[in-house]
């Protein structure tokens, strides 16, 4: 069966290709993962910790049956996400007209750029980049701008940056923290950014979905909050990463009213709201006593530690990890591209992480590592890599511009 595409958007349909190659190569090595015993998967980017069994309690008890809520999510929803952004971004949001519930933050992704990008239009994206953009602004016929970060540069994406490369961009997607780098961009990096989008007159999407995932000292700040033009800012985040919630599928869009508008519209047409046991349950995240994300931060601060020791004690080149949930790491060292080291990783030592390429064609002499593993599995992990790096025998060069991490 032949499936249909995007007739009449040559430039799109390629990004869509290319966000396909990347997303497939993944979905390719999973499998592949799959089929071997004792395999320790450090690829995938869902949190493998239980929701907190307080929270799904909660939503059954506040599941109210199955009416047809609004498009744009329950009202009692995006007013409890409107009050944890007064409180701890000091943002203010209208629940009724500037917040869409979304299913998971990955639909709002693709609503979102539906809803901003027309055809022809330029989107600039940090260069490596979750892939899922690629087919997002593919379908919806943008023209990607990359911008490169790492290399000679540090991967965090910086005002200049912007200036350099995303004049002439309708659109700024900006993931912070990033997936797949890690790297985070602090407050006064936000406020030059946003000062920067101003300048330019970008229309900003700030995937912000790792925003409770931080591991330095300064706290998030949001674009929301960094003093942006609230008329051309967009952020996108959800409940998956932060509440382990991945299978729930809640994520939410904020923004201006018509643009909400403009999302509710596409979602009554493709999906209709986020299924309403789902939207309960997310309720009773929001309120739940103690409130689970820190003792996910310390979980992940832990494993974070057991990979940043493993790198370091094997000799291999890894980016600043502010937050989010993966390392990026450099194996140039060995000899061999990326996608050939983690195939045989993954053959010879049963460790699974992806290839850099899958996020960026640049990228093949790097991996993305998640730190989605039990503590003690990634000291394993790490000691597998250890023994499989022994067995080769290639050219060592370690590259000086990345950080060997603390
Ligand atoms: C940067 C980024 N945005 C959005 C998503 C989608 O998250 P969700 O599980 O809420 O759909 C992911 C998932 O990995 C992600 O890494």
């Amino acid at each position: 069966m032949t499936t249909a595409r995007q007739p009449g958007r040559p430039a799109g349909s390629a990004s869509v290709r290319k966000g396909e190659r990347a997303t497939s190569l993944r979905y390719r090595m999973m499998a592949l993962a799959r089929t071997r015993e004792n395999v320790i998967s450090l690829g995938r980017g869902d949190p493998d910790l239980d929701t907190p069994a307080g929270i799904i309690e909660g939503g059954l008890d506040r599941f109210a049956g199955l009416a047809t809520d609004p498009v744009r999510g329950l009202l009692s929803l995006r007013e409890g996400i409107a009050r944890r952004y007064a409180s701890e971004r000091g943002v203010t949001i209208d629940p009724a007209t500037e917040i869409a519930i979304t299913n998971g933050a990955q639909e709002g992704l693709f609503l979102a750029m539906l809803a901003l990008v027309d055809p022809g239009d330029r989107v600039a994206c940090q260069d490596p980049r979750y892939s899922s953009y690629d087919q997002a602004i593919g379908i919806a016929g943008g023209d990607i701008v990359p911008i490169p970060t790492g290399g000679d540069r540090p991967f965090h994406l910086g005002a200049d940056d912007l200036r350099t490369h995303a004049r002439g961009a309708k659109v700024l997607v900006f993931v912070n923290p990033s997936n797949p780098t890690g790297s985070c961009v602090g407050p006064e990096g936000v406020r030059g950014l946003a000062s920067a989008a101003r300048e330019l007159g970008l229309v900003v999407l700030a995937d912000e979905i790792y925003e409770d995932i931080v591991f330095g000292e300064a706290p998030f700040l949001s674009f929301l909050a960094a003093d942006s033009s609230r008329e051309r800012t967009v952020v996108l985040s959800g409940f998956s990463k932060a509440y382990a919630m991945t299978g729930f599928r809640v994520g939410y869009l904020i923004g201006p009213p018509a643009f909400i508008d403009a999302v509710e519209a596409l979602k009554s047409t493709t999906s209709g709201p986020c299924p309403a046991f789902s939207q309960y349950t997310a309720l009773a995240a929001l309120d739940a006593r103690p409130d689970p994300r820190q003792a996910y931060l310390g979980v992940y601060r832990r494993r974070r530690r057991a990979l940043i020791d493993g790198f370091t004690r094997l000799g291999i080149p890894h980016g600043p990890h502010g937050g989010g949930l993966f390392m990026w790491a450099d194996v140039s060292r060995f000899g061999m591209d990326a996608e050939t080291f983690c195939y045989r990783l993954l053959d010879e030592a049963g460790v699974l992480m992806f290839p850099g390429n899958s996020f960026g064609d640049r990228w093949r002499s790097w991996v993305r590592v998640s730190l989605l593993a039990p503590e003690a599995q990634i000291r394993e992990a790490m000691d597998r890599i250890g023994g499989f790096v022994d067995t080769i025998d290639g050219p060592v060069h370690v590259n000086p511009d990345v950080t060997s991490g603390s």
